[in-house]
């Protein structure tokens, strides 16, 4: 029972091969059956979900489904791990092989999944405070999770969410679920050749059960009965699990079986924030075209004592003149090509974050064509992983050339911090919240071998295309600033109003973080309510949207921070687009407040690291955004000039 090691070894080695299996779309290796055929049903971990009752996730932990608490039956000899991918193993899956004997096309009625189980008191204290907690249980027959059926009546469809629960909580008394009603949806192909479509548990409390067969037979009576099954915390319970089995035939066809899963939630408000933030982004546009398209040609026409007239006639006499009163930008270019302080920090962010940034854009591309179908499980974690890994080249050549126009000399420090400062606070943040996971004895630990996996990945491919991308900047000529530099630095005016570092980031940062909101709280709810998130063509559009809106909103700022004689625009440019990280951190805290609620302080802690951690990336991410739109900005506008 050594859990992964051949896949996330196998993860390690082929590559390749992994890519070529996480890239296999959805429908294309059915598995055929013939009637009477062992149907293998596999169980995953239990995790914490909502209920009915309480529309709050209460955990963050999840559980082995073999955790010694639950009791639940093992096969004969012993449960075994099914190797996963690395995606889906660091996402906390973890299946093993279970003891119950589906038939294909055959019915059975009350079957005892094995002998009577003995439940002491402090395991069934463990069990009723999971009842209490929501939790669910997690299977997967044929590769298709055990779902319970929804009804939307906003688009008058029924669909399946994976899982069901553990128990209920009825007049405050949590019941055990103790049988299982299966009910699989299988679609003939051939003549005597079938394939499984659709599955469906309906678990209930049945008091009473006891097996009657020996042997072999396996037989039960006592699944009908009305009677809960409820745990006494204070003396031993016996417990037998049940089940039925009905085969209902289906016409749905293999290819299209993960539909009903794939169920795309309040699409009406997916529309209106993307119409919203389209709107928004349009007003941008229009306010950036003014202020580049007049206002910008304008400065420099009069600034460069060209003709003005022939510009005039142009843009139709119409430029305000409080604009131009502003255009103080000018003044400042013999000092807007100085580089900033810290430079070598500034520019390993910028590395990272466009490597952040790739990463991003390429997954969700990849979603969006369907290559990252829920139906393989973790592929989107590995794709992640990977891409990841193979973009440390574009994040090296990027903080490189970002250094070089710095004019920096600490190339040594460069190479080293650009492939390991943000996997080193990533992982070390990563594993110190992974210990606490482990201490309470959760099943979501990732397990010391993969961890290695990963170490191993970052070390042996990450670091060295990194390196060698910063080579490649390294090499690169060094790219002449439009206007020269003056040797004295010019004073810098102080700064009033939204101008100030502070009230600029917050101004800044709103507006992306609009764009992507929407799309955020369903992310938040697959990443700790265990849904499944489906909506890669929404967060597409999203993600484009969140560019344009962090490019523009920067860019505007810069100019205004410009116009106010201020030349220290490199850092103002990362730290105000960035700026929409604090919202999404803040949004997370909301989410807690609102959806979550945690009986431990290490469930807090685990949330909060881990919102943390997400929205410092997306703080390199997006500040890289907006550092690139400043700079290719700041080179146009200047570059524009004919100074001397
Ligand atoms: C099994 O049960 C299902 C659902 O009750 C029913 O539709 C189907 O006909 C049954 N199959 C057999 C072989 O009896």
């Amino acid at each position: 029972m050594r859990p992964h090691d051949s896949s996330a070894s196998l993860a390690l080695v082929l590559l390749s091969s992994k890519l070529a299996h996480a890239f296999y779309l959805p429908g294309i290796t059915p598995t055929n059956y013939r009637v009477g055929d062992l149907v293998p049903l596999n169980v995953n971990h239990l995790t914490p979900s909502q209920s009915d009752r309480d529309t709050q996730t209460r955990s963050v932990f999840s559980f082995d489904y073999y955790h010694p608490a639950f009791h639940f039956c093992p096969p004969e000899d012993g449960p075994e791990y099914l190797s996963e991918s690395l995606g889906s193993i660091l996402f906390g899956d973890r299946i093993q092989t279970s003891p119950f004997q589906l038939h294909l096309g055959k019915n059975e009625t009350c079957k005892a999944v094995c002998d009577e189980q003995v439940m002491e008191s402090r395991d069934a204290k463990f069990v009723n405070k999971r009842i209490w907690q929501n939790y669910n249980l997690n299977w997967l027959i044929d590769g298709l999770p055990a779902g319970q059926a929804y009804y939307d009546p906003a688009t008058e469809t029924e669909y399946y969410q994976p899982g069901f629960a553990l128990g209920e909580v009825v007049d405050e008394t949590p019941h055990l679920h103790n049988h299982y009603d299966i009910l699989i949806d299988y679609h003939q192909v051939r003549a005597d050749q079938y394939r499984v479509v659709g599955i469906l548990v309906e678990p209930q409390s049945a008091g009473g059960t006891r097996r009657i067969g020996s042997g072999d037979d396996f037989s039960a009576e006592g699944c009908s009965s009305d009677q809960p099954v409820v745990l006494s915390e204070k003396s031993n319970n016996k417990v037998t699990y049940t089940y039925s089995v009905y085969w209902r035939p289906s016409s749905t066809s293999f290819a299209t079986r993960w539909d009903k899963y794939l169920h795309v939630y309040d699409a009406k408000i997916h529309w209106f924030s993307l119409i919203n933030s389209a709107v928004i982004v349009m007003f941008l546009i229009g306010m950036v075209g003014t202020v580049l398209g007049r206002t910008l040609r304008k400065d420099i026409a009069r600034y460069n004592r060209l003709d003005q007239l022939g510009l005039d006639d142009l843009n139709g006499n119409s430029v305000e003149d409080g604009i131009q009163e502003d255009s103080g930008w000018k003044l400042v270019h013999g000092d807007v090509f100085r580089p900033p302080k810290n430079p070598l920090l500034l520019a390993v962010l910028v590395g990272n974050g466009t490597q952040l940034f790739m990463m991003a854009g390429f997954t969700i591309a990849f979603a969006v064509v369907g290559f990252l179908s829920p139906s393989n499980r973790g592929s989107l974690a590995t794709v992640m992983i990977l891409l990841y890994t193979v973009f440390g080249f574009v994040g090296g050549y990027a903080s490189a050339r970002v250094y070089k126009s710095f004019r920096g000399d600490k190339w040594k420090q460069l190479f080293i911090y650009t492939p390991s400062a943000l996997p080193a606070l990533v992982f070390g943040t990563f594993f110190l919240l992974n210990l606490l996971v482990w201490a309470r004895q959760s099943s979501g630990a990732v397990p010391f071998t993969t961890m290695l996996v990963i170490v191993g990945i970052w070390f042996v491919i990450s670091v060295p295309l990194s390196i060698l991308g910063s080579w490649f900047g390294f090499r690169q000529p060094q790219a002449e600033p439009p206007v020269r530099t003056n040797q004295i630095p010019r004073q810098i005016p102080p700064s009033s109003g939204y101008l100030r570092p502070f009230p600029s980031m917050m101004l800044v940062g709103i507006l992306p973080f609009g764009a992507i909101f929407v799309e955020l709280y369903f992310i938040m709810s697959s990443l700790w309510s265990s849904r499944i998130y489906y909506m890669f063509g929404f967060l597409f559009l999203c993600y484009g949207l969140m560019i344009v809106t962090s490019a523009a909103c920067a860019i505007l700022m810069i100019y205004f921070v410009l116009c106010a004689e201020n030349y220290h625009w490199q850092w103002r440019a990362f730290g105000s687009s960035g700026a929409s990280a604090g919202y999404v951190f803040a949004y997370s805290l909301l989410y807690w407040a609102r959806m979550l609620s945690f009986s431990s302080w290490t469930g807090g802690m685990l949330y909060l690291g881990y919102s943390a951690l997400l929205s410092f990336m997306w703080f390199v991410m997006s500040g890289t955004i907006g550092f690139v739109a400043c700079w290719v900005f700041v080179h146009r506008i200047y570059g524009s000039l004919k100074v001397d």
